[in-house]
């Protein structure tokens, strides 16, 4: 690939003050430094009802879906950063998964993940960075057919970690994001379309 990877950044959250949007505008900002070409959205930005079957019998996939899923199908890989709900994956994002992965327009539902290049971020003002979020968000992707990439950053007591400015504090969180990033750039040129 000669031009830049271009990567979608967001957030499993969609609080104002989510700690998980903060680490993924930090991270965005290190794409961008990379040598990727990072897309920043915010998931409040596509509001969705619940997935439910009949619903979308009734109404077919919800306005802001296919938006996201356009933008889903438009870029190469993605950078993940999601908070942990009760040792899995939060349902706003759960949710915005499921929907996306409905076959529409007689196009498949795995479009907007197969052969994805996927970088995962946690986290969380606990102490383990939503770890286990992780191992189940890498699991879902994978049965959609994306490559998730096998670094990841879970990062602790996050509510403690950033500055004014919305960097990171400390270095050994500076260069945990380097190594995703970069990895992730690096999967996406070698094995993206
Ligand atoms: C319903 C609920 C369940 C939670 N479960 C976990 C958990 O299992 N592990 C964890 O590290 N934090 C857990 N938390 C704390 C979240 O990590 C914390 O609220 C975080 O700041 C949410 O992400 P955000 O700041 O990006 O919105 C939970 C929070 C809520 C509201």
């Amino acid at each position: 690939m000669t031009t830049k990877p271009k990567i979608l950044v967001f957030a499993g959250s969609a609080r104002e003050a989510s700690l998980n949007k903060k680490l993924a505008r930090a991270a965005a900002r290190v794409v961008d430094e990379n040598g990727g070409e990072a897309t920043f959205i915010d998931l409040r930005d596509f509001p969705m009802p619940i997935y439910e079957g009949d619903l979308e019998a009734r109404e077919g996939m919800p306005p802001f879906a296919r938006k996201l899923r356009d933008l889903f199908v438009s870029h190469p890989a993605f950078l993940i950063v999601s908070p942990e709900n009760n040792g899995t994956i939060p349902s706003l994002l759960k949710n915005t998964i499921d929907w996306l992965s409905r076959d529409v327009d007689g196009r498949s539902g795995l479009e907007p993940y197969r052969g994805k290049i996927i970088g995962l971020m946690s986290a969380s003002p606990g102490a383990f960075g939503g770890v286990v979020c992780l191992t189940h968000l890498r699991h879902s992707l994978s049965k959609l057919l994306a490559h998730v990439i096998p670094d990841q950053f879970p990062l602790p007591k996050a509510d403690q970690a950033f500055a004014e400015d919305g960097s990171l504090l400390q270095s050994w969180q500076q260069k945990s994001v380097l190594t995703v990033v970069r990895q992730l750039i690096e999967t996406t040129s070698r094995l993206a379309p």
